[in-house]
């Protein structure tokens, strides 16, 4: 007992010469406080589970907080979090530009603030940014749709509809956009045609990322403009929530051809249907590698060492430039997630059965 205290306190006494803050009292690890948006969702869960193990394994200790997806409970655990002495925060946030009051208290404490695959907006007090490379996420959804269509070659025109994310989430523009810029010329040309007419991110957004909102938004769609026999070719989704809300829909309101469906994430029930010929594709953000990219991040910042980036001009949070790591996504189909997804251990065989 008395010779791990003493180990300890050298231990702490030794990162202090170097960190910029030190040790947090008790055990005599440093703690750091990971703050999540919600457990309804997959990621949000393996996510945490994967910072936690990674910042234990790291010796950290470590205060994780799922906030229901309510930005006032967010708010109030990233405030006991400062509260009760964690050195580094990393926040995923429910909603970008909620927590300034917390982030200026975390500067005024001067413990740096790392925000987790979603920005941190209109706050100067965001240290650094991890996530996605968001964009490419679009632009691999894009350019499925131009590869499966064979849209250079193909007559047309075929029909689409766009689902996109939360207006609140900085990365359901960017999703979006990456997707809407490699679709363009097409929708220009009139190769693509928007049936509903709903094209502009704010028509086609999904608050919270819900499947329920995104169902009732395809149910309108299809009720409205398919109902005649109309078929839909493609359907656009940013996420896996959305998307598994207008697969919902067409399994109840819709006898045409079954169109291409895009995803995000490889949630479970997502990889299932993609196994059906459901969904036709799902964007892999292998939530381990963010985490790790993450854990390496806090060790710099407490160990005072330069702080690996690979991106300091895409994320201007309204008041400054967030100095970024993009992690690469990839995509995924039935033809590679054997591969991708099973092979390299991110879910058992029996997972996806
Ligand atoms: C994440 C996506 C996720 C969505 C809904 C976004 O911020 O980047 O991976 O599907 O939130 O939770």
């Amino acid at each position: 007992m008395k010779a791990k205290k003493i180990i300890g306190t050298i231990l702490c006494a030794a990162m202090a010469i170097t960190a910029l803050t030190g040790c947090s009292a008790g055990s005599g690890k440093n703690k750091v406080g990971v703050s999540m948006p919600t457990k309804d969702l997959q990621r949000w869960n393996q996510d945490g589970d994967n910072m936690k193990k990674e910042l234990e394994a790291a010796g950290y200790e470590v205060d994780l907080q799922y906030a229901n997806n309510d930005v006032a409970t967010q708010l109030s655990q990233v405030e006991n979090m400062i509260n009760s002495g964690c050195k580094v925060l990393v926040i995923a946030a429910i909603e970008g530009s909620s927590l300034g009051t917390a982030l200026d208290k975390a500067a005024a404490k001067k413990i740096p603030v790392i925000a987790y695959d979603r920005l941190l907006m209109d706050n100067a007090n965001v240290d650094y940014y991890a996530t996605f490379d968001n964009y490419m996420v679009g632009t691999i959804q894009g350019q499925y749709v131009v590869d499966t269509l064979d849209l250079e070659n193909a007559a047309g025109p075929f029909n689409i509809e766009f689902t996109a994310g939360d207006p609140g989430d900085n990365n359901a523009g960017f999703f979006f956009n990456g997707a809407y810029d490699v679709l363009k010329p097409y929708i220009e040309s009139g190769k693509l045609n928007i049936v509903s007419g709903e094209s502009t991110f704010e028509q086609v957004a999904t608050p919270s990322w819900k499947t329920e909102t995104a169902q009732a938004r395809a149910e309108n769609i299809l009720s409205s403009n398919y109902a005649d026999g109309t078929n839909v070719d493609v359907w656009l989704c940013s996420n896996d929530s959305t998307a598994l809300g207008v697969e919902n829909a067409l399994a109840a309101n819709y006898t045409g051809s079954y169109p291409i469906i895009t995803g995000q994430d490889c949630d479970i029930a997502n990889v299932k249907n993609m196994l059906q010929g459901k969904q036709s594709m799902s964007v892999f953000k292998d939530t381990r590698t963010l985490a790790s990219q993450v854990v390496k991040m806090v060790t710099q910042i407490l160990n005072g060492q330069t702080v690996e980036v690979n991106d300091t001009t895409t994320y201007d949070n309204g008041k400054k430039v967030v100095p970024s790591y993009l992690c690469s996504p990839v995509f995924a189909d039935a033809g590679n997630y054997q591969k991708i997804l099973i092979d390299s251990g991110y879910y058992t065989a029996d997972q996806l059965a």
